[in-house]
């Protein structure tokens, strides 16, 4: 695993929450709470990235990372540049690493990149000069670390300690780099229980995840559970063969009013999204009471400003 933190313990680059400890953790969500701000209320501001560039590289579909990376980083005055990777040059063959360095040449300081291939992102990190940081925003199947941190601090939000709950993940975990970051925070955090529910087929090897309990119905595994987390079918990481049948998937895993009612009353529902409405979650599900689908939208503005903070941040400003 690459080294994530500069010889003085700070934190220079996020691409897995898999060796963070707990007070790391902590602190970032710590800071994020400090920056999050409720739909319709004015979004806080500061000048720490004043004369920070940071480039947001995605070559795959993406819309609320992305812009929630640009927004954060102008928030905290730094200047955030978009590059259309199907447009730009490795569209013409030139290598993953050429371009960064061409990007570390034009003084940007931070990275942040989303890839389909495992594995790029550490080779970057590996390559780029020392005041360069790289972040996530969500690599292969892996890991999504912003995602898991913006859910652990939802979770905070709405329940107080991550160490009280009982929290299960539904879906397709085998493929999801959502649900790998969220085992990843929530065991950092000591949760009191994690629950993995899906069909045989979408969990994940016996060794990934250990300490979670299996469930294979939603009846049996949402029973008393706190926090339920919903998962889109990772159609573009499958088989075209191996991908369920969507009728039939909402019939046994969707997440229906019926069968949140398995859970504990004051349950909340979260969906990292894109939603698919009618295929893992019910309609009125998504939007009704217990949904804090949104709020999740809001706190990755949140949690992006504390990372982007803590890695290039200027403390004085
Ligand atoms: C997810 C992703 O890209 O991993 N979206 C997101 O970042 N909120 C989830 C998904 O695509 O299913």
């Amino acid at each position: 695993m690459i080294e994530q933190r500069r010889p003085n313990g700070s934190l220079r680059h996020l691409i897995t929450l898999e060796d963070l400890r707990r007070d790391e953790i902590e602190a970032l969500l710590q800071r994020a709470q400090h920056y999050a701000r409720g739909v319709g209320q004015a979004p806080p501001g500061s000048e720490r990235l004043r004369g920070v560039t940071i480039a947001n590289l995605f070559t795959e579909p993406s819309t609320r990372t992305r812009v929630s990376f640009e927004l954060a980083g102008r928030r905290l005055g730094a200047e955030v540049v978009n590059i259309e990777v199907q447009l730009s040059s490795r569209a013409k063959g030139e290598s993953m690493l050429d371009t960064i360095y061409t990007l570390q040449a034009l003084h940007f300081a931070v990275l942040v990149i989303r890839d389909a291939e495992p594995g790029v992102l550490a080779h970057v990190a590996a390559h780029v000069a020392a005041h360069v940081s790289v972040l996530s925003a969500g690599e292969a199947h892996l890991s999504h670390p912003t995602q898991g941190l913006l859910d652990a601090l939802t979770v905070r939000q709405h329940k107080g300690s991550i160490a009280a709950q009982c929290i299960a993940i539904v879906g397709d975990i085998r493929h999801s780099r959502v649900a790998r970051s969220a085992y990843q925070v929530f065991r950092a955090l000591e949760a009191r229980s994690l629950r993995l529910i899906g069909p045989p087929t979408l969990m994940p090897p016996a060794h990934e995840f250990p300490g979670c309990e299996r469930f294979d119905t939603l009846e049996e595994g949402l029973a008393g559970v706190d926090v339920v987390m919903m998962l889109r079918i990772q159609k573009e990481r499958i088989a075209q063969s191996d991908i369920p049948d969507t009728e039939e998937y909402f019939a046994r895993y969707g997440l229906t009013a019926a069968r949140l009612a398995r859970a504990h009353p004051g349950a909340i529902v979260m969906h990292p999204q894109p939603m698919n409405r009618g295929v893992e979650i019910a309609s009125d599900v998504a939007d009704g009471p217990q949904s804090v689908i949104r709020e999740q939208v809001s706190n990755g503005v949140a949690v992006r400003m504390a990372v982007l903070e803590a890695v290039a941040g200027n403390m004085a400003a």
